[in-house]
Parts: structure tokens; C-alpha cells; sequence
């Protein structure tokens, strides 16, 4: 009996090629800094907005390697697609809590405490001046204007899944039948 030489597909290396760059885009790990010296001084709110924006929005690197607060938490119009639901909307927050409490929440000490995000910056601290900042940039956002962005993380997510299932169904356009191919090819050659 003869062997089955099925061919390899052209498509094969670039099928590789775009599970290797799913896999690396996928996986690479947002570079994280050992957490350092805890540094919960009380701060007054002397801190920079832009500074503050850029830490919040998770552009600027919080410096023991704590997550962006937009991970959890929106604040006024943020972004194309908004920030996380998991924490309330910090829009207004600085009129419903004083800044003793809102240092209390970042600094992890006093009379308000989050049990959802004490844990994460208890490990990796947010730094006096991180503080200071944030908090500037939520006293700056009082009065924005709040707007949901789910109806567009809707519509994104949708865009990429029918874009995702187009190229997929690009590569393997011609998987089946290659394969069929290839059998029916082997077979006919055997036929007497
Ligand atoms: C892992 C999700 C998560 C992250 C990240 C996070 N928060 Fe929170 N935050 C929460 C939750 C949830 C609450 C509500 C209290 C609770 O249930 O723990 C909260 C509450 C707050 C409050 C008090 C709001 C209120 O109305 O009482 C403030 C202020 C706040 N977060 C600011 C921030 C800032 C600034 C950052 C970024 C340094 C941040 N948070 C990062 C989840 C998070």
C-alpha cells in the first residue's frame, strides 16, 4: 500500500504566525515593580490633575505596580470605552466623601477602608504622590458629565468577533476540501 502524501498547506506557517503573535499580545504581562517601602502618609490634595488623570487612566504606570483604578471604576467621559463597572462611578465622589475620607480609601488607613481594594494596594501601595494626584484629578471631575459607554463596548466587542471570525475563516478557506483533496488524489491513484 502506498503512502498518503498529504501536502502541507501554504496557510500552515501563517497560521503559526498568527497564533504565535495572539499568543504574545495575549500574554505579555504589563511590566510590574516589586512593591516597595508602604509610603501611607496622610497627603493633602496638593497633587497635579494631569498626573492624576494619567494614573487613573492607567497611562502612566502606578509606581508599586497596582492596577489602574479604570480597571474598576469610570470617571466622567474617560475614554473611548469608559472604565470598569466593578467600583461605583467616581464622577462625584469628592462631594459625596471629604478628603480625609477619599485619603482613607487610597491610603489604606482610617475610617474608610474598601475590602475590595485594600487587599490589591495594601501589596503594592499607592505612593504619597499618587495620592495627592488621584485625588486631584477626582475633585477636578465633580460636575462631568457621567456617559455610559456600554452601548459602545457592545458594538467593539461585535466589530472584533465578526473581524476575528472573518480572518479565521480566511486561513482556513480551504482546509476541507485541500484535505478531501489530497485523499481523493491518493485514492484514484490506487484504483486499478
Ligand atoms: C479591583 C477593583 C478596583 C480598583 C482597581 C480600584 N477600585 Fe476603587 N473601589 C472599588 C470598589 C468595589 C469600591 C466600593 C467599595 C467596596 O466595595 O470595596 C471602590 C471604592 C472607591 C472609592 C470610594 C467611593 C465611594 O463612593 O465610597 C474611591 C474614592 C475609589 N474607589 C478610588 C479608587 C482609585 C483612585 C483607584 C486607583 C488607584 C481605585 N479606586 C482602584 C474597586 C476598585
Amino acid at each position: 500500500m502506498k503512502h498518503l502524501k498529504v501536502k502541507i498547506k501554504a496557510e500552515t506557517p501563517l497560521l503559526s504566525a498568527a497564533l504565535l503573535a495572539l499568543f504574545l499580545f495575549g500574554c505579555s504581562p504589563a511590566p510590574e515593580r516589586k512593591a516597595a517601602q508602604p509610603d501611607p502618609a496622610p497627603v493633602a490634595a496638593e497633587g497635579h490633575i494631569e498626573n492624576g488623570r494619567d494614573l487613573f487612566m492607567g497611562y502612566v504606570h502606578l509606581q508599586n505596580g497596582g492596577p489602574p483604578c479604570m480597571g474598576c471604576h469610570s470617571v466622567g467621559d474617560n475614554g473611548l470605552l469608559g472604565g470598569g463597572a466593578m467600583g461605583p462611578n467616581l464622577t462625584d465622589v469628592s462631594t459625596r466623601l471629604n478628603q480625609a475620607e477619599l485619603v482613607s480609601v487610597l491610603s489604606n488607613s482610617g475610617p474608610k477602608i474598601s475590602p475590595v481594594m485594600e487587599p490589591i494596594y495594601t501589596e503594592h501601595p499607592l505612593t504619597a504622590s499618587e495620592q495627592a494626584d488621584l485625588i486631584a484629578f477626582l475633585n477636578a471631575s465633580v460636575g462631568q458629565v457621567e456617559v455610559d459607554k456600554e452601548p459602545m463596548v457592545v458594538a467593539v466587542s461585535l466589530v472584533g468577533f465578526v473581524a476575528i471570525a472573518a480572518f479565521l475563516g480566511f486561513i482556513y478557506r480551504n482546509r476541507l476540501r485541500s484535505v478531501r483533496g489530497a485523499l481523493v488524489k491518493t485514492a484514484e491513484k490506487e484504483l486499478p
